[in-house]
């Protein structure tokens, strides 16, 4: 039983089913109370986008930041379906959730203080910032960065498995976004020994626990999460066949290849690493795939047992939902990180 009493002028929310209360501060939102009190709320986006963090309202009035209506089927709705995300609870609440509640890290604030930026592609930095205090976090995961003078958070996803389950010294691959606040700010001049606010760890992409074959799928940065997942998987010893396809836009965007070529040599089982390139020049004398990252995926033998796991832009990872879908894989083994920015937001 979970039972958390700590701050004045907050309203109480009763789980059912689960015996478990938590108090919502003022201000927050159900999503935010739940990360911060170690209750594992299923959420993705965190911005009323992905319908992950859907909850049965039983009791009780809540406010909403977008309305549930832009993502929740209209039958959902009428069962007492929102979002969790999008909740400013207006009363004490009684709430339903579709599946057990369980324990994990609960999301706390950090200081980071950046200790190097080195480039690794044209447009992708490796950020290496160093927290005041160990953070633990999943694969796949993410945190959430405040540079100073920009008000809203941008996410990142870690770029690497820690060791023991926790890090000090923490890395993102940022793409830079021109026209962007976060990346012109980061990328605009150097900024070793900046502090900025972390907060986290978020999200719900990570490695299942399965033996079935790896098909692995990211653009751009979305490598960041990926990379971490099969370093996670190649350190319990997994033996599960891979697929990596990595698309970028030219020969000089593709990066941490010694790191795949390492993965793949450490692999007890086969790796297939495919880099696809968008923009190629036509006379370089690239002999490797060309085209969208998603266009292999109709040339791959039977995918019918195979796990998915894609990450990078929205659209892509759309894209490649659709094509996976065609090619017999069932959604529900289908893991996608998207990588939602202001421009594809809600
Ligand atoms: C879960 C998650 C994980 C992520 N992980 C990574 C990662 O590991 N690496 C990475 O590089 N990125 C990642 N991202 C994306 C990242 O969070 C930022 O969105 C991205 O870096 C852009 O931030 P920015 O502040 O530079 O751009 P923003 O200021 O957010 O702007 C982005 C683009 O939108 C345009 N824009 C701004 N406002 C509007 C508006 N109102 N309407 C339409 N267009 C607008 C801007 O001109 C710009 O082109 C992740 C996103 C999510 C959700
Ligand atoms: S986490 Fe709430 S809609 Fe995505």
């Amino acid at each position: 039983m979970f039972s958390f009493f700590k701050k004045q002028q907050a309203t109480k929310v009763t789980v059912a089913g689960e015996a478990a209360t938590l108090e919502v501060p003022r201000g927050k939102t159900l999503l935010e109370a739940m990360l911060s009190e170690g209750l594992a709320m299923p959420h993705d986006c965190k911005v009323g986008s992905c319908g992950t963090c859907r909850f049965k309202l039983v009791e009780g009035k809540i406010g909403e930041l977008s309305p549930s209506a832009l993502v929740l089927e209209r039958d959902a709705l009428s069962q007492g379906y929102r979002l969790a995300c999008q909740a400013m609870p207006r009363s004490d609440l009684v709430i339903a959730l579709d599946a057990p509640l369980s324990r994990q890290q609960a999301v706390e604030h950090y200081t980071a203080t950046i200790v190097a930026t080195p480039r690794l592609c044209p447009d992708i930095i490796n950020l290496v910032v160093e927290l005041d205090r160990p953070m633990g976090f999943i694969p796949g995961q993410y945190a959430d960065l405040t540079a100073p003078g920009i008000a809203e958070p941008r996410s990142y996803s870690f770029a690497f498995a820690p060791e023991a389950g926790e890090a000090t010294r923490l890395e993102f691959h940022v793409r830079h976004v021109p026209g962007g606040l976060f990346t012109d700010w980061l990328f605009g001049a150097e900024r070793i020994g900046q502090t900025l606010d972390l907060s986290g760890p978020y999200g719900q992409f990570r490695l299942k626990d399965s033996a079935a074959p790896m098909l692995c799928l990211a653009g751009g940065s979305g490598l960041a999460p990926i990379m971490a997942i099969l370093q996670q998987a190649r350190s319990l010893g997994a033996s599960r066949p891979v697929t990596l396809l990595y698309g970028a836009r030219t020969r000089q965007h593709l990066y941490c290849l010694n790191e795949i070529e390492a993965l793949r040599r450490a692999w007890n089982a086969p790796f297939e690493f495919v880099p696809v390139l968008s923009e190629e020049d036509a006379g370089s004398g690239w002999t490797g795939a060309r085209g969208l990252v998603t266009e292999p995926i109709a040339r791959l033998a039977d995918l019918a047992s195979t796990e998915a796991y894609l990450c990078g832009p929205p659209a892509m990872i759309d894209a490649a939902e659709a094509q996976l879908v065609r090619h017999s894989l069932l959604p529900e083994l289908i893991a996608a990180d998207r990588f939602l920015d202001k421009s594809t937001k809600p």
